[in-house]
């Protein structure tokens, strides 16, 4: 038998029509840990406020640890359905300890119940996300420390540009990453607050310390405000906006390694036992992991813009709508968890073609501005250092040769052409934040030690 949390005015039984439509509980049951964790909070405050004894307390908080965890498999089977999480935790009290299960809800209502479990739960949805983050910063650097001096193009446009080192590369990401894990915490830091003891919406009656039950809880505080309290879902926004713009940085990423693994580029092999294959072609070997982080990155984004579209027109102060905040919050967690461990993975999988690499980041072309920098250390202005070389460049790709073939001239010295080396360029990006093999093996040091 389920207990009913409400009903007693209706004259008739909820319909199918109805049920179908309100319930909750297919996808609720995820905050079951988080329930039941915040009403034996609640049960606790009970008994500082005067409401229950020590020994009830003790009855139900034991009843409550007993509450087993929902099984689906077994209530398709039994037919045993519930509103939400919140109506199958008390009934199953009920069944355990009778009549004293109905003590609980004094004072309390689901309202800043759901709220507390929602952000119970986003706390550790984000530790559980920082910690993802933390690991897949920490193989980026160690790679970018083992390919300080890996030299490859560096593209602007999609265009060569200038050479970089491999180790640079994977140190940019290593920043965008740093800053994500930064807006997490920011993010966390500020939602960390309990809407227990809010009630529906004006606050409870009881002479309950709020503070002290929020640090019971492990919150840093209580919320002040308790019409926000119930209504308020911004840490749920900031915690999708995050998680959006991390799996951006990601989708960024494969996109790169797409380019670099294709077999035009060639510059990296996809590691096997993270790659698929063709069921038509014999020799397909496909980034699949690259291509779903950069399809869920745009679902992400449409959970983000989904829970503010509930959000945006919601009258104070709980709407049902908001039962709608869950789903999104369940399926980017399990998003993150799968595609931040799988991508880790396959970049430390990757297996480098350097000398590929290092031939594409010699070319000539690459190394123009070195040229020109060269010119122009001798007090030829800049600008006409850039033009002298474009031109040049000009006759050598209408002779088919290349600027050292073609040879000086005399405004391009010998030592000019000499510049047209690629570990020579490289060693120049000395300063800050540069892509000097040097530089890039203080910067991953940097980022290890920071984390
Ligand atoms: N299942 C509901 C939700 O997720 C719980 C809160 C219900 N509150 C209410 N006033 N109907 O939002």
């Amino acid at each position: 038998m389920t207990h009913k949390l409400w009903g007693g005015r209706f004259e008739a039984e909820p319909s199918q029509l109805l049920r179908r439509f309100n319930d909750s509980f297919a996808f609720d049951r995820e905050l079951f840990e988080e329930d039941v964790e915040g009403s034996i909070a609640w049960a606790q405050a009970l008994v500082r406020a005067g409401v229950l004894t020590q020994n009830e307390a003790s009855t139900i908080v034991t009843g409550l640890e007993r509450v087993p965890a929902p099984d689906a498999a077994r209530e398709s089977q039994t037919d045993e359905s519930h509103e939400d999480i919140h109506a199958y935790v008390e009934s199953k009290l009920y069944e355990d300890i009778g009549d004293l299960a109905g003590k609980l809800h004094t004072g309390r209502s689901r309202n800043d119940q759901v709220a507390t479990d929602l952000r119970l739960w986003l706390k550790r949805a984000a530790i559980e996300l920082e910690q993802n983050v933390i690991a897949f910063m920490h193989t980026l650097a160690s790679i970018a420390g083992e390919e300080a001096a890996t030299p490859m193009p560096g593209y602007t446009h999609l265009k060569q540009a200038e050479p970089i080192t491999f180790g640079h590369w994977c140190l940019a990401y290593a920043e965008m990453l740093r800053r994500d894990r930064g807006r997490i915490v920011d993010a966390m830091a500020r939602g960390d607050q309990s809407p227990l003891g809010a009630g529906a919406l004006s606050g409870t009656p009881l002479d309950i310390d709020r503070q002290a039950l929020a640090r019971s809880l492990g919150f840093a505080r209580a919320t002040a405000n308790s019409l926000d309290s119930v209504s308020d879902r911004d840490f749920a926004a900031e915690y999708l906006f995050c998680a959006s713009l991390l799996l951006s940085h990601l989708s960024r990423m494969s996109e790169d390694l797409i380019f670099f693994t294709s077999d035009e580029v060639a510059f990296a092999e996809l590691p096997d036992a993270l790659s698929t294959g063709s069921s038509r072609m014999p020799q397909k070997k496909n980034p699949d992991v690259l291509e779903l982080v950069r399809g869920h990155a745009g679902r992400i984004i449409g959970e983000l813009t989904g829970l503010l579209a509930v959000m945006k027109a919601l009258p104070l102060a709980y709407d049902k709508d908001l039962q709608l905040d869950k789903e999104p919050l369940f399926r980017t967690r399990a998003t993150l968890a799968a595609a931040l461990p799988a991508l880790t993975a396959f970049v430390a999988g990757l297996t480098l073609n350097r000398q590929r690499m290092r031939t594409a980041a010699s070319k000539d072309l690459l190394l123009a501005t070195e040229v020109a920098d060269s010119i122009a250390r001798r007090g030829i202005p800049f600008r006409e250092a850039h033009g002298i070389v474009s031109a040049r460049i000009g006759e050598a790709i209408r002779a088919g040769k290349t600027l050292r073939e073609l040879g000086p001239t005399d405004a391009i010295h010998k030592e000019d052409l000499d510049a047209l080396d690629v570990d020579r360029a490289l060693s120049k990006r000395m300063a800050f934040g540069g892509t000097a093999p040097q530089r890039v093996r203080q910067a991953a040091e940097d980022v290890l030690k920071q984390l």
